[in-house]
């Protein structure tokens, strides 16, 4: 597909992978649409698109709210007469233990609340358009996580394999409809959600810039997924031996997290 004739819905591009996939996206003459909560970031980044010579709107809209989804999906269909790829990118993550969780039913909530029904409503609100063009793409920001066994982030991770699942149901539903879905297995990178862990601080991680290179790919190539090798081989090994790779790499994880821990004490 080339970008210049796509105008692409892109939440979290406020900060992070989502505002580098709006800049690529728009850099290759794509039309952006910028979703999420923060106007003013919103604007920063329109305002940089703009000055490139690209063609860039905001919504700002808080996508855990009902109300203002609706309203935004009826400014996105007033204002673009054809819409081409939604990608749901916006997220939260919470780092915390099953077992230190136990009076935080929340955490599942807030998580469930903007990575899986804030994408989940965007996307039905946005469907009715796809089918009635007879195309629509719907990529899927996720992560590495999902494929191999790994600790402290229930509540992040149940969101984001339930999102996987609905991207397998929308494609299995409405392929013949011309919808298709790309899932990105994202690995570590080093936005503003990473920095929330110090200890991720001396983990080597991918860059922003990359990250957003692989939704420009999701975009535009319409793979089914896009993953490191390292997260496919992981899911292989999942779906052959899952008992042994959780035995490896759980404890593999935790040993990680202690070594990271001691080079950022001993660095401060
Ligand atoms: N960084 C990583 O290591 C990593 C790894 C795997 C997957 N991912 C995924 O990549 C995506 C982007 O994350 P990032 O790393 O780029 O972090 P980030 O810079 O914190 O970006 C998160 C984006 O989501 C938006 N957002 C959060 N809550 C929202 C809400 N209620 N309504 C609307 N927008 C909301 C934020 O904007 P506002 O705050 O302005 O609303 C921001 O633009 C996420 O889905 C994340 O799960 C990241």
């Amino acid at each position: 597909m080339r970008a210049a004739d796509l105008t692409v819905v892109l939440t979290g591009s406020s900060s992070g992978i989502g505002a580098e996939a709006a800049r690529q996206l728009a850099a290759r003459g794509a039309t952006v649409c910028l979703l999420a909560r923060r106007a003013d970031e919103l604007e920063a980044v329109w305002a940089e698109i703009v000055a490139g010579g690209g063609t860039a709107h905001t919504y700002p809209v808080d996508l855990t709210d009902p109300d203002e989804t609706s309203e935004v999906v009826a400014r996105l269909l007033s204002d673009h007469p054809r819409i081409d790829v939604l990608v749901n990118n916006a997220g939260r993550s919470i780092r915390r233990s099953v077992a230190s969780s136990v009076d935080r039913a929340h955490d599942y909530e807030r998580t469930m609340a903007v990575n899986y029904l804030g994408a989940v409503r965007l996307t039905l609100g946005l469907l009715p358009r796809f089918l009635e063009q007879g195309h629509g793409h719907v990529v899927m920001s996720s992560t590495m996580s999902t494929q191999v066994p790994v600790p402290l982030f229930s509540a992040y991770l149940g969101s984001k394999a339930a999102l996987e699942s609905f991207a397998r149901s929308l494609a299995a539903e409405n392929a013949h409809r011309g919808i298709t879905t790309t899932v990105v297995n994202f690995p570590m990178v080093r936005t503003r959600m990473s920095g929330a862990t110090d200890i991720y601080a001396a983990m080597p991680m991918m860059s922003a810039r990359r990250a957003g290179g692989w939704l420009v790919k999701a975009s535009l190539d319409r793979p089914t997924r896009v993953s490191s090798l390292s997260g496919t081989a992981a899911e292989i090994g999942m779906a052959a031996v899952p008992g042994l790779v959780t035995r490896v790499v759980t404890p593999g994880i935790r040993r990680m997290d202690k070594r990271l821990a001691r080079r950022v004490r001993s660095a401060d």
